[in-house]
């Protein structure tokens, strides 16, 4: 028999499991496989389909449909369908049919590094090293808020520089910053710039 090495991760979103994943994969020359992306996968297939997240057949369907070597992370990574992996992750079938192609993975020389929620506990229980990669919850959200704070940044960028109707403020528009303001609050301040107009115009 061909030996292999795997190296099984797992832990909570967040905990930076992935980027030590791949980190690891490319220091010891395995394979890598991201098994959150297999869960996505069957996700996807539904939303795209416009079916429920619990039919189970449709669910299976998808999930012996599931390419290990055509997952697009891009496409994948979208917060949406992430909710929706966590969803058709409960249906005991479709973790069966996942993890069967999971294992098979595992086993191809020279081995990998996979990572998920249950890799050393059900995927790989004879992995040669297991990691569990946690973070507090403060800490994982502290980092989610970074991403996001990016994710806005680079939104605006796109807005503000493209050349056919960028964003931007009209030279007579009035300025509302709502950074130190609720949603009453603005509102209410939206209406003090309207009457003003308003009354100026009737007095006029
Ligand atoms: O890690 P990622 O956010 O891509 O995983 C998406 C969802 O897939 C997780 O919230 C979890 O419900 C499910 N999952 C799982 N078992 C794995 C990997 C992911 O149940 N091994």
């Amino acid at each position: 028999m061909t030996h292999t090495f795997t190296i099984a991760i797992d832990g909570p979103a967040g905990a930076g499991k992935g980027t030590l994943a791949r980190r690891l994969a490319d220091h010891y020359r395995l394979n890598l496989l991201d098994t959150g992306l297999t869960y996505r996968a069957v996700a996807h297939k539904l939303l795209q389909l416009g079916l429920p997240l619990d039919n189970v057949s449709a669910a299976e369907t998808a999930a012996r449909q599931v390419d290990l070597s055509k997952l697009d992370r891009a496409v994948l990574s979208a917060h949406a369908v992430g909710e929706a992996a966590s969803k058709v992750a409960v249906i005991p079938t479709v973790r069966r049919i996942l993890v069967e192609k999971q294992r098979d993975f595992a086993k191809t020389p020279p081995g990998a590094v996979l990572d998920g929620r249950d890799i050393g506990t059900v995927v790989c229980p004879d992995a040669d090293i297991k990691l569990y990669v946690t973070a507090s919850a403060e800490v994982r959200a502290r980092r989610r808020l970074a991403e996001i704070l990016a994710d806005i940044e680079r939104r605006d960028e796109r807005d503000m520089g493209r050349a056919d109707s960028p964003l931007k403020p009209a030279v007579d528009a009035h300025l509302l910053d709502t950074s130190e303001m609720a949603i009453e609050a603005a509102f209410l301040a939206a209406m003090a710039i309207i009457d003003d107009v308003l009354a100026k115009r009737s007095g006029a």
